[in-house]
């Protein structure tokens, strides 16, 4: 038998069925259905579609929409935490400053990381409305959606429903009779990873190279051509009809007092587990009850160690498990909850290995600016690679700690090349012993002398 050519297409699932699901507890997903399929304008709007844009517009100032985004304490789902509402509170905007973008990072390249893919091939609609919204508080004139070039079904989702938007009023001129402008254009990327950072993703929008900026000026004083810019993540932007539709007290509640940040959070696990996947839940959930969602480990083995979000983030222990997975708690333990999604690694992996696979990724996806992420990156993967051998070399493993702190934070140009660093730095301090068997014992002739620490 032939399977049709829509049958073949795969989407993105959520582990949760529909009848777990409910609009007062699952703000991003109780829409969604069992099957997967595309929610499109009339569902939505049956399903409470635009009314927060109607609400709004034209009768709460943008002001009033950006304090309840504040005090909502929506952080940042793109894996910095940073708080949503203080970024639109400081993008310029007043008389005499132009009117700019809203753009929407949906470039989701994270090494472990499928939580906006589902929420773009399945309710496209959610992410125009919460655009909507957050152009109206940042007097924005144009929206842009940066997608990852490969999410090739969630490119097909946002145009069908951006056509659907424009046609039905909900983008365009006088937006709801507010007297509010905003369209929205979907820009695929080519599939670079720096294209995520926020300003090599402005760099790339205006057709140059994606090389990052220096900051300041910080994207909503000068972005993309010049202008007023907020970057936002795709989950971040979606959790705002929600907040002003029901209020901030009932978003805050959301947590269940498991976290000071407000919401759920689209929290996925993958690696040896018996069921990878993502559920919606209170942020504050912690790594275990994830794993038991997620079927336990497979094969009955013990988990070694876990990452919390995603391949820039630092390996956390099995005694971290009870642990709230929140941006602050997280981030006492040397790790960042990142994009909450976890990578489990269990007893019979090799941790460097596993490094040695993420360094190289994050060396190819260097953009090359600078130095000690360009040159350094490639030679972590050399000495990972001949640990790997059990070749390695007598000072090899203080050269991989000296390269950590050369590529960590204040050292480079943007966030890459510590994000690189932070799983080498955390897997080097529990996971001594696994680079020592590495080493090799051989007598060393002279000219091997390992190059001395300080010298790189
Ligand atoms: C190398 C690198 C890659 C990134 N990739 C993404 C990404 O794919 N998606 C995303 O939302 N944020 C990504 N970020 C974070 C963005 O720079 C930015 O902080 C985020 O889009 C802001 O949105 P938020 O405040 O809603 O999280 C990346 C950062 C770095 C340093
Ligand atoms: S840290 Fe790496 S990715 Fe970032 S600017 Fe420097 S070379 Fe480019």
């Amino acid at each position: 038998m032939t399977a049709s050519r829509s049958s073949l297409r795969y989407r993105c699932q959520l582990r949760q069925p529909a009848t777990e699901r409910r609009a007062e507890t699952h703000p991003l997903t109780w829409r969604l259905h069992d099957d997967n399929r595309l929610i499109g304008l009339d569902e939505y709007l049956d399903k409470d579609g635009y009314v927060a844009v109607r609400e709004v517009l034209g009768k709460q100032s943008p002001d009033e929409v950006i304090e309840q985004v504040k005090e909502a304490n929506v952080r940042g789902r793109g894996g910095a935490g940073f708080s949503a509402g203080m970024k639109w509170s400081l993008t310029m905007k007043g008389e005499g400053i132009p009117r700019g973008y809203l753009v929407c990072n949906a470039d989701e390249m994270e090494p472990g990381t499928f939580k906006d893919r589902l929420l773009l091939e399945q309710q496209p609609h959610l992410l125009i409305e919460g655009m909507i919204l957050g152009g109206y508080a940042n007097n924005s004139r144009y929206g842009y959606i940066f997608l990852r070039g490969e999410y090739v079904e969630a490119a097909r989702a946002l145009s069908r429903a951006l056509e659907e938007a424009r046609a039905a009023g909900w983008l365009g001129n006088d937006i709801a009779g507010s007297g509010f402008d905003f369209d929205i254009a979907l820009h695929t990327g080519a599939g670079r990873y720096i294209c995520g950072e926020e300003t090599a993703l402005i760099s790339s929008l205006e057709g140059s190279r994606a090389n990052p900026r220096a900051k300041p000026p910080f994207p909503g004083q000068s972005g993309a051509w010049g202008k007023p810019t907020v970057v936002n993540n795709v989950e971040t932007l979606c959790n705002v009809p929600a907040i002003l539709r029901h209020g901030v007290e009932w978003y805050q509640g959301l947590s269940g007092g498991r976290s000071d940040d407000g919401g759920t959070k689209l929290y996925g696990v993958s690696g040896r587990v018996n069921t990878p996947g993502l559920w919606e839940l209170p942020i504050g959930t912690t790594g275990q009850e994830l794993i038991d969602l997620a079927g336990g480990i497979r094969d009955g083995k013990a988990l070694k160690t876990w990452l919390p979000g995603g391949g820039s983030t630092g390996f956390l222990l099995p005694e971290h498990l009870e642990l709230a997975l929140d941006f602050d708690t997280v981030g006492q333990y040397g790790s960042r909850m990142g994009t909450g999604l976890l990578t489990v690694v269990t007893e019979e992996q090799s941790v460097v290995s596993l490094l040695r696979n993420l360094e190289q990724f994050f060396s190819r996806e260097s953009c090359g600016w600078c130095t000690p992420c360009r040159d350094g990156l490639p030679w972590v993967v050399k000495i990972l690679q001949s640990i790997e051998r059990g070749e390695g070399e007598q000072g090899d493993i203080e050269l991989l700690e000296d390269l950590a702190v050369k590529l960590g934070p204040g050292k480079t140009f943007c966030a890459h090349a510590p994000g690189a660093a932070m799983p080498l730095q955390s897997g080097l301090k529990h996971f001594r012993d696994e680079f020592e068997r590495g080493i090799s014992h051989r007598p060393r002739a002279a000219h091997e002398d390992p190059i001395p620490v300080g010298e790189v």
